[in-house]
């Protein structure tokens, strides 16, 4: 039975950094606000026009692949997490194999739309693959450029002072020897609440369509075939989030699947070398450690210097980790996840 593990790691966050005091200058929230209920003290924000999430995504790829001593032509198959793409279609996958010039068509290219949780689904996927022999080298990349899509009014600040860009990747390999690798991974949805922590413009929900009001639909004077001009103008175009239900709903599904990932391998939370949470929020993080009973050494959190950055929170996490020396050979390493959808999952790692 073959295993998976992480061949190669590495990460990219844009060079740009936004402070909670420069959020203050654009809406009204404070430092003390952000940082009392986040954590949060900064993000990092890419160059607009210039950087998207997928060439943030191809420089975290590049180290990546590098560490995992193979070539770009080596890439079967590239498993591209994110809820901020560069286009509405194609996929950022496709994206990422042109700008990392992967020229050969037998590899392909997958996009996974589970935000926060994305990451950890698209290691499930490429654990099936890998075990089954399927594929040998798998890139699976999480990349995030939210600050095209926030709304930096007032109106916006609950959403707007928690999410941040950035991108991790690995590489994903069939491991030599037993016992190590990705022991399991574990994921879940309930599409109750899907609207309470949703970007749901542009869509074809709306019904709306180009000049076509023959067949019902509705016209559309700006153009955009799923934007009308009513949401343009009431500005119903950017992420909502009810936070209090999501908070509350994360607190108790962390510590869940993090301990089903636990007893499928038969291991108890002691054995836990290092949890790497998704970075939501940083008193989720703490919560999940007073609930687990986990030292400080034990959790690795990041969010206070790149905020919220969705399905690149934990690849960049588990980059950070492993660069100073957090995350050595043989350690039990758990990844969890929660988020919109509701959507969440975890991992055990035995690295
Ligand atoms: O990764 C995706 C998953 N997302 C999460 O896990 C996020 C989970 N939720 C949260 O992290 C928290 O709910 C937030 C940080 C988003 C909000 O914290 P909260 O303690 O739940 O605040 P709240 O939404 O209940 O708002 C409390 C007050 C409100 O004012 P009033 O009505 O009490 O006067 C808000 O209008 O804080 C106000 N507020 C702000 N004030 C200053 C909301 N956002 C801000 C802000 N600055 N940025």
């Amino acid at each position: 039975m073959l295993n998976t593990k992480i061949a190669g790691i590495g990460h990219y966050v844009p060079s740009r950094i936004i402070s909670n005091k420069d959020l203050e200058s654009v809406m009204d929230t404070t430092d003390e606000w952000i940082q009392e209920r986040t954590g949060i003290q900064e993000r990092r924000y890419g160059i607009p026009h210039k950087e998207t999430t997928t060439t943030m995504a191809a420089r975290a790829a590049e180290i990546a692949i590098e560490r995992a001593g193979i070539s770009k032509e080596d890439i079967d198959f590239i498993i591209f997490a994110t809820l901020s793409p560069d286009y509405f279609f194609p996929g950022c996958g496709v994206l990422l194999q042109r700008e990392l010039k992967i020229t050969k068509t037998e590899c392909a290219a997958l996009d996974i739309r589970n935000q926060c949780s994305g990451f950890i689904y698209g290691l499930s996927v490429a654990d099936q693959f890998i075990k089954t022999g399927h594929y040998k080298n798998i890139l699976l990349v999480g990349a995030e450029m939210h600050s095209m899509g926030l709304d930096f009014t007032t109106r916006g600040r609950n959403v707007t002072v928690i999410f941040g860009d950035g991108a991790g990747a690995v590489i994903l390999q069939a491991s030599e020897t037993n016992n190590d690798g990705v022991l399991s991974t574990h994921i879940h949805s309930d599409g109750t609440y899907a609207e309470e922590l949703a970007f749901i413009n542009p869509g074809c929900h709306g019904g709306y369509h180009l000049g076509t009001e023959k067949f019902g639909y509705q016209n559309n004077t700006y153009g955009g075939i799923f934007l009308t001009q009513k949401m343009w103008e009431e500005e119903d175009i950017y992420p909502n989030m009810n936070g209090q239900l999501v908070f509350k709903t994360a607190i108790t599904k962390f510590p869940e699947v993090i301990q089903e990932a636990l007893q499928k391998s038969n291991y108890s939370v002691s054995d836990i070398d290092l949890l790497i949470p998704h970075q939501a929020n940083l008193r989720i993080s703490q919560f999940i450690q007073k609930k687990l009973g986990l030292s400080d050494d034990k959790v690795f959190n990041n969010i206070q210097k790149y905020g919220n950055t969705t399905a690149a929170s934990i690849p960049i996490a588990l980059s950070e980790a492993w660069e100073q020396g957090k995350v050595k050979d043989g350690d039990l390493v758990c990844l969890a996840a929660f988020g919109s959808g509701f959507t969440w999952g975890s991992a055990l790692i035995k690295w």
